[in-house]
């Protein structure tokens, strides 16, 4: 039996451009879905994976990530002070008491695999998960990754990349992958590319940010030489982990926001909204009768 995934990445070190001026200050994994930072969603859905373990490759501006998950003293101390036991439970529900967090400082931003690098002495010898917190992914049921790892799991410790259709024109913006369907959900996957444009991709059939991985990818990533946009791709290390044991394309069950650009963002806090019984049917009339559409 494969060993089962207790460790999730987040690489948390980019600049957020898309998302400036606000992301001069703010971490672009704290810009909230209604009253919760990105990063709290990506959490969420490691722990609910399995994971005690979470690493963050971040870099040396970046602390906002770390004191969110730390014991907020002062405002604990007033909340106990003044009864507000709700609002107390909010702030220490951040995190369960069996989760640990570890930073990790990415020194230099040389790709999404070299992120991943970063993490190898904390990871070890063992099958790990990345998460990207921008691509939030929302479902009623089990949580993607913990889909992710389960098949992982009775797939003897095979590695997991979920993948999403993306239209055509729009493969220049996510790895890429060819290959063969096992099932409804499960593909074999043949080939993954990085950013190929649209005359040349595969196929339409994109990764978004959720991987399982064995820990053998960080030795094909200390070999991999900068690929698209001059950077050390995930991607490329994936291709050269196909030449040696399976890795599965995996269609999730649940809907994937990109909230790596605003419009995704704007949609996965409407969706949101949408469900919180508090804010659902305000929402709804909010849009039917299209006061916004001006
Ligand atoms: C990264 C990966 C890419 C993947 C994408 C998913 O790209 O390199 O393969 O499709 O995340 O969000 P980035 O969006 O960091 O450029």
């Amino acid at each position: 039996m494969a060993k089962p995934m207790r460790k999730v990445v987040f690489p948390v070190a980019g600049l957020g451009t898309r998302f400036l001026p606000a992301t001069k200050t703010v971490a672009k994994e704290m810009l909230p879905v209604l009253d919760r930072p990105l990063i709290q969603y990506a959490v969420d859905e490691a722990v609910d994976a399995g994971a005690d373990t979470l690493i963050f490759v971040t870099n040396r501006y970046k602390h906002a990530i770390a004191d969110y998950f730390d014991k907020a003293y002062e405002l604990e101390s007033k909340l106990s002070q003044s009864g507000k036991k709700e609002l107390l439970a909010l702030v220490q529900g951040t995190l369960p008491k069996h989760v640990r967090c570890i930073f990790v400082t990415q020194p230099e931003a040389l790709g999404l695999g070299h992120a991943v690098l970063c993490a190898k002495q904390v990871v070890g010898d063992e099958p790990f998960g990345v998460i990207l917190a921008d691509d939030l992914i929302w479902n009623a049921g089990k949580s993607c990754l913990r889909q992710m790892s389960e098949l992982s799991q009775r797939e003897n410790g095979a590695g997991v990349i979920a993948v999403e259709e993306v239209p055509r024109d729009q493969t220049d913006k996510y790895g890429i992958v060819d290959a063969t369907k096992i099932n409804e959900r499960a593909a074999k996957i043949n080939l993954v590319v990085e950013k190929p444009k649209p005359d040349v991709a595969p196929s339409n059939l994109a990764i978004v940010g959720r991987y399982v991985l064995p820990a053998r990818i960080f030795e094909l990533l200390e070999k991999t030489e900068p690929g698209a946009g001059g950077e050390i791709q995930l991607t490329d290390a994936i291709e050269a982990l196909l030449g040696e044991r399976s890795v599965l394309a995996y269609r999730f069950e649940g809907t994937r926001f990109d909230c790596g650009n605003k419009l995704g963002l704007v949609q996965a806090t409407l969706h949101m909204a949408m469900q919180d019984p508090k804010l659902a049917a305000a929402t709804k009339d909010f849009i039917r009768t299209s006061r916004i559409a001006g």
